[in-house]
């Protein structure tokens, strides 16, 4: 997974760390930030269904409206089933319970989870929304196992009302849902952290780094991506001053974190050309990454 700041570069070396393993093995490059960019740089809608762009590259951005339709056709009807046994209510409270927080997110990794399963590819690459939405999506994992655990002895107690309905199993689908999830982001997922070498992106980057590894998530590095080229305009005042303060950040970064750092130059050029996406792919994946 591709992780970080807002605006940091993470949709592009996204796509190229996809193109690049595209080229060993199937591989699925998808994208959970609903405001996604992975369509502008493929210069295509790729938000109805994993679409094959390249040979051996697939591409979905997932769209709430596609994750909650995944929801419904999954537990909408056992869930009206459940609650209709208790309440007088027609089909729209599935509406309303769709709406509650951590829903969309837990089907978002479902759907992860679910490629993964598959076993369609063999690499997944997955590009995230901006930090503050990956933190919380972590956290709701562990709330809502904890919050599952609760309603099982909730229901034990309120057995008698639920008329023919069996909330149990529903309850406990969900249970080993989100345990699959937590084991698939700590077993088979590994972060990069993609940070501009500027103050705020490179203390977000070891916060972030460091909540990823509490949660027990794999951390590969941290990318410090459009940092200036020692030779970009050597007689320009402006750039060396801009250069040298990035520079404080790189080393600043790199004094402070105990895990590899790549750094990536600032490029000028078509950055949704396949060849230069691949490029850049090359200066922080390794043979055997
Ligand atoms: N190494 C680079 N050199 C030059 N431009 C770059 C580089 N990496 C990314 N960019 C440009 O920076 C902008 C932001 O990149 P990108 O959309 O990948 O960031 P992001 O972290 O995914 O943003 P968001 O948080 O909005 O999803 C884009 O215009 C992209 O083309
Ligand atoms: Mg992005």
């Amino acid at each position: 997974m591709f992780t970080g700041k807002g605006g940091v570069g993470k949709t592009t070396l996204a796509a190229a760390t996809a193109l690049y393993f595209s080229l060993r093995g199937p591989t699925l490059l998808v994208s959970t930030d609903p405001t996604g960019s992975l369509g502008q740089i493929f210069g295509r809608n790729l938000q109805e269904r994993e679409q094959e762009i390249y040979p051996g590259l697939s591409v979905l951005e997932l769209t709430r409206e596609k994750v909650l339709a995944l929801w419904r056709e999954k537990f909408a009807d056992d869930i009206y089933t459940v609650v209709s046994s208790l309440f007088p209510v027609g089909r729209e409270i599935i509406d309303y319970i769709e709406g509650a927080p951590g829903i969309e997110t837990e089907f978002m990794l479902d759907y992860l989870l679910t490629a993964l399963k598959r076993g369609d590819y063999r690499y997944l690459i997955w590009d995230t929304a901006p930090t503050a939405s990956i933190l919380n999506l972590l956290k709701v994992q562990l709330l809502f196992y904890a919050h599952l655990s609760q309603a099982q002895r909730l229901y034990l107690r309120l057995k008698g009302l639920f008329q023919g309905a069996d909330p149990l199993s529903l309850i406990k689908q969900w249970q080993t849902l989100t345990a699959e999830i937590i084991h698939m982001l700590k077993t088979d997922t590994a972060a990069w952290v993609v940070a501009h070498p500027e103050q705020l992106p490179v203390r977000e980057a070891l916060s972030l780094s460091q909540a990823l590894d509490d949660f027990g998530l794999e951390v590969k590095g941290i990318i410090l991506n459009k940092v200036l080229d020692a030779e970009v305009c050597p007689d320009c005042l402006f750039l060396e001053e801009k250069r040298k303060y990035q520079q404080f950040w790189l080393e600043t970064l790199c004094k402070e974190t105990t895990y590899p750092v790549k750094v990536i130059p600032e490029i000028v050029g078509d950055l949704h050309n396949p060849e230069v996406l691949l490029s850049l792919a090359q200066m922080f994946l390794t043979e055997g990454t």
